[in-house]
C-alpha cells in the first residue's frame, strides 16, 4: 500500500476552505494542495492547464507505486489489460504490445527496457485512488492511469502525446528533457513515435513523489535513471476529427440524424448510361443534399458525449458478484458498510440525464443522491440509510450492483 500523505501540511491547514476535503483526497477548487505546489486547483488551471509545462517537487511526498514492480508485471500477462514493451538495446527501438508472460520479458538486470501498462485504474483500488486525486479536472476528460517500468536507460525515446498528463515519480529516478518545439515530424523508420528532430529547451532529475505536468504537444523524453516507475496521469484531449466522426456515427446509428425523414434513395430520372462505371453527377447531388439536411440540437450533443465519454474501453470487463445478495440483503448490508462505484465505472451527468458505463437515462427526481455518488464515488452508510426508505433508489443501486458497477463498502 502507498503511504497516505496528507495533502495539507500544518501550515496550510488554517487558510484552506472550510469545506470539507473530498473523503477521496481530491483537493477543493479554491483549496491549495501540495499536489500543485501549494496552488489551489483554480490557480493550477487558469496559469498552466493546457499551456505550458509546470514542475512540482514533492507533489506527493512519501508515495510508492500503487503497484509493486511484480503487480505490474502479472498485469501485464492478463489479456484483458493494454501494455506495451519498448526495448532499446543495441540502439535499435523495438516495440511490442501485450500480454506478456512474465517470462517474456527481459531481465531487470537488462539495460534500456520499459514495460508500460495501461488502465492500471481498472485493476487496482489503490491506483484508482491516485486517480482521484486528479479529480480537480473533470471526469469527462480523464483517460486513465498508465504506469511505466524502466531499467536503467529505459525509456521510450523523444515523442508528444495528444493528451494533458501529470507524469509523477513514484520509484526511482527519471531524466526528462522538455522543449515546445513547433516541428513535430517523426521519424518514419521506426515502430513508434519518435520525434526526428528533438529540441529540448528544459531538463530536470524527477525523484519520488515530484511530477511534472504537460499539456498536449509538448516534447518530452523520460530516462530512467537505475530502475524507476512513473505514473502518468492522462486526459483526452479528441481532435475534431475524431469527435465528428464519433458524432456522426452517434446520431446515425441513433437515426437521429434525420428525425425520421429516412426516406431512400430515389433516381427516378435516372437516363441509361454509356458509361457505366463513371459516378453519377444527380447521385451526387442528391446524396449532398441529403447530407446537408443532417440536422442535431444542443441536447444531441450532451447525449453524444455523455454516452461516448462515459463508454467502457472495450477491453472492459465487469464482473458482476459471483453470488449476489438478494435486494433486501443488499440493503441491509449497505446500510452498514455504504456503497461505492466500481473501480471501473464512469458514471457523468448534464442537467437532464446520467450517464452510466455508457448507457443514458434520464436524472430520476430527488436526484441529488446520484449527483452525490457521481462526484464524490461513494455514499455513505448513513446517506444509504436515508435513501434506503426510497425503494426506486434502492432497486436501481441493487441493479447496478448486480450488474458490478457498484459494488459494496462506502464510507461509515
Ligand atoms: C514513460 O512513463 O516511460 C513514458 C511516459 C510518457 O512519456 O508519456
Ligand atoms: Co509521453
Amino acid at each position: 500500500m502507498p503511504k497516505r500523505p496528507s495533502d495539507y501540511p500544518a501550515g496550510q491547514r488554517a487558510t484552506a476552505s472550510r469545506m470539507p476535503a473530498p473523503a477521496s483526497g481530491r483537493p477543493l477548487p479554491d483549496q491549495p494542495t501540495p499536489l500543485l505546489g501549494g496552488l489551489t486547483p483554480t490557480q493550477f488551471m487558469r496559469r498552466y492547464w493546457q499551456k505550458k509545462p509546470f514542475l512540482v517537487r514533492q507533489a506527493v511526498p512519501g508515495i510508492a507505486s500503487p503497484v509493486t514492480r511484480e503487480e505490474l508485471f502479472e498485469l501485464a500477462a492478463g489479456d484483458d489489460v493494454e501494455s506495451r514493451l519498448v526495448t532499446h538495446f543495441r540502439g535499435r527501438w523495438q516495440l511490442d504490445h501485450g500480454p506478456f508472460d512474465t517470462t517474456a520479458l527481459p531481465r531487470v538486470t537488462q539495460r534500456a527496457w520499459t514495460l508500460l501498462v495501461q488502465g492500471v485504474n481498472l485493476h487496482d483500488d489503490r491506483a484508482r485512488a491516485l486517480l482521484d486525486r486528479f479529480r480537480f479536472a473533470p471526469d469527462a476528460r480523464l483517460d486513465d492511469l498508465m504506469i511505466s517500468y524502466a531499467t536503467d536507460g529505459g525509456g521510450v525515446g523523444p515523442h508528444f502525446d495528444s493528451y494533458d498528463v501529470f507524469l509523477l515519480q513514484v520509484h526511482g529516478k527519471r531524466h526528462w528533457r522538455i522543449g515546445a518545439q513547433r516541428d513535430l515530424s517523426l521519424r518514419d523508420d521506426l515502430p513508434l513515435k519518435i520525434l526526428a528532430h528533438f529540441e529540448p529547451e528544459e531538463e530536470w532529475v524527477l525523484e519520488p513523489g515530484d511530477m511534472l505536468y504537460l499539456p498536449p504537444h509538448i516534447a518530452h523524453d523520460g530516462i530512467a535513471i537505475g530502475e524507476c516507475m512513473t505514473c502518468s496521469i492522462g486526459f483526452r484531449a479528441p481532435s475534431a476529427s475524431e469527435l465528428t466522426s464519433q458524432f456522426l456515427y452517434y446520431l446515425a446509428e441513433r437515426g437521429n440524424a434525420h428525425r425520421g425523414d429516412d426516406t431512400l434513395y430515389r433516381d427516378p430520372k435516372q437516363p441509361p448510361v454509356s458509361e457505366p462505371a463513371r459516378l453519377p453527377t444527380g447521385l451526387v447531388e442528391r446524396v449532398g443534399a441529403i447530407l446537408a439536411n443532417i440536422r442535431w440540437k444542443q441536447s444531441d450533443v450532451s447525449a453524444f458525449l455523455g454516452a461516448w465519454l462515459s463508454e467502457p474501453k472495450s477491453n472492459v470487463v465487469f464482473e458482476p458478484p459471483a453470488r449476489p445478495a438478494n435486494e433486501a440483503a443488499f440493503v441491509n448490508r449497505a446500510t452498514r458498510a455504504g456503497v461505492r462505484l466500481h473501480r471501473k465505472t464512469v458514471l457523468l451527468y448534464d442537467n437532464h440525464s446520467y450517464f452510466l458505463n455508457g448507457e443514458q437515462n434520464s436524472l430520476p427526481s430527488g436526484k441529488s443522491w446520484l449527483i452525490d455518488l457521481a462526484n464524490s464515488r461513494t455514499l455513505s452508510a448513513k446517506r444509504f440509510v436515508t435513501l434506503s426508505h426510497d425503494s426506486s433508489v434502492t432497486a436501481l443501486l441493487h441493479e447496478w450492483y448486480c450488474a458490478g458497477w457498484v459494488e459494496l463498502g462506502g464510507l461509515a
